[in-house]
């Protein structure tokens, strides 16, 4: 690991990883082993290696699992998040997406978005209130160091302020919205996926089949040519942001929301999207046409 001078066999790294993971919690001050977790699992490697590296660590942290009704795809994580909450002894909660409203692709077709953009929002929306319902404190999500440095370079490419002042690894609580952590926010993908074969987790290794969009992939590898280079940028340029950027452009104004007037959820506006999408959803099965023509 060039970008941290150091190399280990497999005991230390397996216990570098623990420790780094305790100190990036700590210095980030991210939650405490009074909190109770909900950690937001994919069925992938980095949410399912967060999952045993927290209950590893002591503190109580439960999973969630959002069935997104994307086919194959979605049977199959969902079957790998169960067995491993047995492996673990630990509780998962499973929520199925077509029952709550409907699948991604119906969803999809129901918008002008991607995929990956409505995703995100019911994803965000169902973490959070099944979060607040079930009184957990804290929601934690595996995003690790090239999900933000890519994201980051991204949106400084398209000199995105707004989203200069709201990327951080901790999202306090606000209104109605419970706290947001990304604990692996240092580790690279490899370090992560390392750290999930050392342990014999058994994650789902196929990408879902809408994927991120290419642009982020782009990103990705663009970082990773540059770290080929130049050892240690990826880590640098993330964690010099959050010193040196984000303090500038953090928003200081408390965002605009209110309780949307159906469902209740925190909401920019006075129907959130995800009542809007509902709405739609009824719509259509009234009509009785299915979304997919
Ligand atoms: Fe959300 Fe693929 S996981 S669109
Ligand atoms: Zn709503």
């Amino acid at each position: 690991m060039p970008q941290h001078r150091l190399a280990l066999c497999r005991e230390d790294f397996l216990s570098w990883f623990e420790r780094y993971t305790e100190r990036t919690i700590k210095e980030f001050r991210m939650f405490t082993r009074e909190d109770r977790i909900l950690v937001a699992i994919s069925g992938g490697k980095d949410s399912l290696a967060l999952w045993h590296v927290l209950r590893k660590l002591g503190y109580s942290a439960d999973g969630f699992y959002l069935h997104l009704g994307i086919g194959e795809y979605s049977e199959r994580s969902r079957e790998k998040v169960e067995k491993f909450a047995q492996k673990l002894g630990a509780k998962a909660i499973i929520l199925d997406l077509r029952e709550e409203l409907a699948g991604i692709p119906e969803l999809k077709d129901l918008t002008s978005r991607e995929a990956c953009s409505v995703c995100g929002l019911v994803k965000r929306y169902n973490f959070n209130k099944v979060a607040r319902e079930q009184d957990y404190s804290v929601v934690a999500t595996g995003h690790n160091l090239d999900d933000e440095a890519s994201s980051l370079l991204a949106n400084v490419i398209n000199w995105n302020i707004k989203y200069l002042g709201r990327k951080y690894p901790v999202l306090e609580e606000e209104e109605g919205f419970v706290r947001k952590v990304k604990p692996f926010c240092k580790f690279t993908e490899k370090e992560t996926a390392l750290y999930a074969l050392l342990n014999n987790i058994d994650f789902i290794e196929e990408e879902c089949p809408f994927s991120e969009d290419a642009s982020s992939i782009f990103y990705k590898e663009i970082l990773n040519s540059i770290e080929e280079r130049f050892p240690g940028t990826k880590l640098r340029f993330y964690l010099e942001y959050l010193r040196k950027i984000y303090p500038r452009f953090r928003e200081k104004e408390k965002r605009d929301l209110q309780p949307c007037k159906i469902c209740g959820e925190p909401s920019p506006s006075e129907v959130c999207p995800v009542c809007r999408l509902r709405e739609r959803v009824v719509n259509l099965k009234g009509t009785g046409r299915s979304s997919t023509g």
